[in-house]
């Protein structure tokens, strides 16, 4: 397991590589023989699946796994945070569409629509900007709260995205995705 600052200005995040033997995280071996004998990708996509240990996340801070080769970004969100998230009019962003894997067809970006729980505490999104590939930074770009906690921003054309991920400034098309997630138990999340 390791940790790193990522950068100076959202110290309060760190990224986390899955590695063999970290313990906290789990590959789903059980569904390895069968990727193997498939192999294609979107096969793997379907199957593969990790569990994330979340409970030394504290609020207003988030964890960066590595899956399926993109950072996964999974936040514990503050008060402050959700409350700013669903004061936005959802019809007048600029992607309208939650884009969460966990919910059928095209629904509104309402905070609730994109959040892992009820509560809003948690969100999980696949931390790669929509514009042309790059890792926001957290904690950063228009949406920061008075705080200094919330929001994304993505350095390499300027994206804003809101403290619930969704893209509000800047040349990004889309929210950052919402990946399959679930919580398997209360502190354990599992993507895929
Ligand atoms: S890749 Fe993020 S704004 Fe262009």
């Amino acid at each position: 397991m390791s940790h790193a600052e990522d950068h100076e200005g959202t110290r309060r995040d760190f990224i986390y590589y899955a590695t063999a033997g970290a313990g906290v995280v789990a590959v789903g071996a059980a569904v390895w023989p069968l990727v193997n004998q498939m192999n294609p990708s979107a096969d793997v996509q379907a199957l593969s699946s990790i569990r994330v240990d979340v409970s030394g996340i504290e609020q207003g801070s988030q964890l960066t796994v590595k899956w399926l080769g993109k950072p996964v970004f999974i936040r514990r969100r503050t008060e402050a945070e959700i409350e700013a998230a669903r004061e936005a009019d959802v019809s007048s962003l600029p992607d309208p569409i939650a884009r969460n894997e966990n919910l059928q067809g095209e629904v509104p970006a309402s905070d609730e629509n994109r959040a892992l729980d009820e509560t809003g505490e948690w969100l999980v999104q696949i931390g790669v900007c929509t514009h042309l590939g790059c890792v926001p930074l957290s904690n950063a770009g228009d949406y920061v709260l008075d705080s200094g906690v919330g929001g994304w921003f993505c350095p390499c054309h300027g994206s804003h995205y809101d403290t619930a991920g969704r893209i509000r400034k800047g040349p990004a098309p889309t929210n950052l995705p919402v990946p399959i997630a679930e919580f398997v138990d209360e502190t354990t999340v599992k993507l895929g």
